[in-house]
Order: C-alpha cells, then structure tokens, then sequence
C-alpha cells in the first residue's frame, strides 16, 4: 500500500486532511433571496436585533392565513396521504386544475394534461430537465425569478435574456427578444404577473410572445404561480389562451393565490398542440415517477382551493390587505426623494428606481454606490432586509426588491428608512 502524504509532500501517518468538494456547477447559479444578506440578517438577528424580511414572498410569515376550508380539507385526508400516490397526482387535484382550465376556454384539457409537483419550483426544475441536450438555450426574462436561470444551468443549458426594461414599464422588448433567437433555443420563459417587477403583461404582448415561440418552434413555459393577484382590475391573460398551434406548460400553485407557500404544492398544465409533445410529456412523467409522489396531505387540498369563492379577490380589492400595502408602497416611493416606483400591477412585489444609481447609468457616469452596497447598509442600518435587482439577473445596479406582504404601515415606515438611508448614502 502506498504511502499517505501531506500537502507538503512529507509522509503523513495521522489523518489526512481532506475535503469535500461540490459540484462545480453549483458556483454558476445562485439565489441571493435567501443568500448571503439573508444569512447576515440572521446573524443580526442571533445577537438580538428585530429584522424586517422583505425578501421573500412567503404570506404566512406575515400572518396571511390558508383558507380554513384548505386546512380542512388537508386533515379530514390525512390518513388517505400516507401512502405514496400516483406520480402525476392525485385524480381529484388534478382533475380540478383541468376544470380550471376549462373554464378559461381550454375546454380539450383533461386531468391527465396535468402534473402535480412539490411547489413550482419542484416542476421548473423537472420540466427542464425533461426538455434540455447541453448547451441548449432558453430564453427567460431579465430581470427574471432566478430560479429559472438556475434549473437552466444544473440541467445543462444556457440562459439567454432578454430585456423587460423600466423605459417600457417592464414589458419585454420583443425587438431584443427576436435577436436573441439561435438554432439552440428550445423554450421562452414567462413570468407573468411578474416576479421580481409587478407588471403584467398586455394580451397583445402575450400573444406576440406566442406567436414569436410558434414560429421558432420553442415550448412556452408560462409561470403563471401568481395569476390571481392583480390589482385596479388589471387583466391576468392566461397564456395557454392565447397560444395558438404551439405548446404551452403554465405552472401555478398554491403558494401564493392560496397563501399555502408550506403544503409545497405546484403544478404544470400541457396544452396546446399536446400531440407534438407527447414524448417530452412521457419524459415529465418518467421523471416524476422517479420521486415516487408530490407531497400527498397537500394534494387534498387543491380540489378545495380553485372551488367556490376565491378569497384573494378580497385582498387585492380596493381597500383589502394587499391593495392597501402596495398602496402604501405607491405613496412613500412618491413622498421620498430617492426612490421613484412604477407601480406594480400585479403580485407580491415592488420594484424601487433609486434614482441617483439609474441617473448615473443613464448618463454612464460611475455610480455612486450599487444595489448591493445599498441593500447591506439597509440591512446593517436600519435592519431591514431586501434584495437587490442585479440578483435577478438584471444588468442594471438602481433597482431592488421587496415584497408587500407586511402591514401597509410598516411597509410605510420602512420606505421612509429606506429614503434616509440612501440620503445618508448620498451625502446630503
Ligand atoms: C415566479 C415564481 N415562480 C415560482 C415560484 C416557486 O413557488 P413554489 O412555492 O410553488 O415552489 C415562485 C416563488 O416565489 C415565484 O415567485
């Protein structure tokens, strides 16, 4: 047996040192709405200080409840949830999001279009690694919901962006959309209402979208998780309406609509011309077979959640908790000196201008501090935590993100934080 040696080349008789390495795919992704500031806020939090998470959409951590009849529905099930279910769901669940479609005037959707999976994520995942050959390319929107860019990676692919600027209050470019176009591109993402930027997109840009997929052959794949939070009636056109002769996944959920972010339970919908992708289809189900079921006490109450009445109207209604927060949003942007918002339309976010960083952008001037540097002295200052845009692949250092689920007040309150802390930032 050979001989054990240090990193100096000396025999070693006592442990070797040693280490486990990862993968080195994982440096090429990131998720920074729980990375590294979201760790210093923890660690500002174990040594006593309050901290403001405006970083994540989760309702429940905001007192946002499930409705009760969900909650019901979960425990008169429980004993029929031990057992592992069928990998694409259970029939009832599955069966229900079909009717849902249904209703939206997709009348061949049929319960067995439908995959249930633990949370979207579990699907963006899943549905990528089913469709991507390394080295094909996905077209996803900048600022986008970084998880896609991530699933992309780890399966091989590769992001391309194209641009959703603030000049066009966040609807894509479709002109750059066009020019982003290459023999490996294979899906366009859409995110819409859109996280991390509120806006919801016009039927005459969805359906240009379509069309664009259509004719270069691309599957759409239309997360839709947040498709009933919309406010001032803004219209939420769902994509698979307007996909004509192409193929669209949409993805939605029980996270956000029905504030059940913890059942973990998300699903994808095939529609469209089905037939094209009957293979790919299969590939979605081996892959779910291979993690045996999505979470079972979840799944019961899905059936429950898209019957009947649908209480987010009421929160996102004039006058309900999620109008007046983003309300508050509006006003304290419009009252401050350093921010300017276009207002979201629909989902659980704002999407701030700092208006110094943007001017020094615009005039390609150095900037004055970044995103970044903005979101830690928030966070080390005020104790308020929220993400900074350039972490949702977005080239542009003026923005950040936070979500409206906290009291209209506090959410007031921490906008005028906010404002203080970048007048300190600035100098004046
Ligand atoms: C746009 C978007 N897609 C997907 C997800 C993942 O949701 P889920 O809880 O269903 O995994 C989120 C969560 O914030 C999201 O914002």
């Amino acid at each position: 047996m050979s001989e054990a040696h240090n990193k100096m080349g000396l025999p070693y008789h006592g442990q070797m040192e040693w280490s486990i390495q990862p993968a080195s795919r994982i440096d090429a992704v990131s998720y920074e709405i729980r990375g590294t500031l979201a760790k210093r806020a923890r660690e500002l939090e174990a040594l006593g200080h309050e901290i403001l998470y405006l970083n994540i959409g989760n309702p429940g951590a905001f007192g946002f409840r499930t409705p009760e009849t969900m909650r019901q529905a979960v425990i008169r099930n429980l004993q029929r949830a031990e057992p592992y279910g069928f990998q694409m769901g259970i029939f009832p669940a599955r069966e229900a999001i079909a009717m849902q479609f249904q209703d939206r005037g997709l009348k061949e959707t049929r319960y067995d279009d439908v995959v249930i999976g633990n949370g979207v994520s579990e699907l963006v995942d899943l549905s990528l690694r089913a469709l991507l050959e390394p080295g094909d390319e996905v077209l996803i929107p900048s600022p986008d919901y970084p998880l896609w860019s991530a699933s992309v990676v780890l399966n091989g692919g590769r992001p391309v962006y194209y641009p959703c600027p603030p000049d066009r209050d966040f609807e894509p470019d479709l002109e750059a959309l066009a020019s982003a176009i290459t023999p490996k591109t294979r899906a366009l993402v859409v995110i819409n209402p859109n996280n991390p930027t509120g806006a919801v997109y016009s039927k005459e840009t969805l359906k240009a979208l379509a069309e664009f997929a259509k004719a270069h052959q691309l599957i759409v794949l239309a997360d839709e998780i947040y498709d009933r939070i919309a406010y001032e009636n803004t219209d939420v056109v769902p994509m698979a309406t307007v996909v004509d002769g192409g193929v669209c996944l949409t993805f939605g959920g029980l996270s956000k609509v029905y504030r059940a972010c913890g059942y973990r339970i998300g699903w994808a919908v095939l529609s469209g011309a089905t037939d094209s992708a009957k293979d790919y289809w299969e590939a979605i189900e081996k892959l779910a077979a291979l993690r045996l079921s999505a979470n079972m006490p979840g799944q019961w109450a899905v059936q429950t959640a898209l019957g009947g009445h649908q209480s987010i109207a009421e929160l996102v209604a004039p006058g309900g908790r999620l109008h007046l927060a983003r309300q508050a949003v509006m006003d304290a942007a419009d009252a401050s000196n350093e921010l300017s918002l276009i207002a979201p339309k629909g989902a659980l976010y704002a999407f701030p201008t700092i208006k110094a960083i943007d001017q020094a952008e615009r005039e390609k001037r150095p900037l004055p501090f970044t995103d970044q540097d903005f979101a830690e002295t928030l966070l080390e200052e005020k104790h308020i935590l929220v993400v900074p845009g350039s972490s949702f692949n977005f080239q542009n250092h003026a923005h950040f993100r936070l979500t409206l689920l906290p009291e209209p007040d506090q959410l007031r309150e921490a906008v005028g934080a906010m404002d203080e802390v970048l007048g300190q930032m600035l100098g004046r």
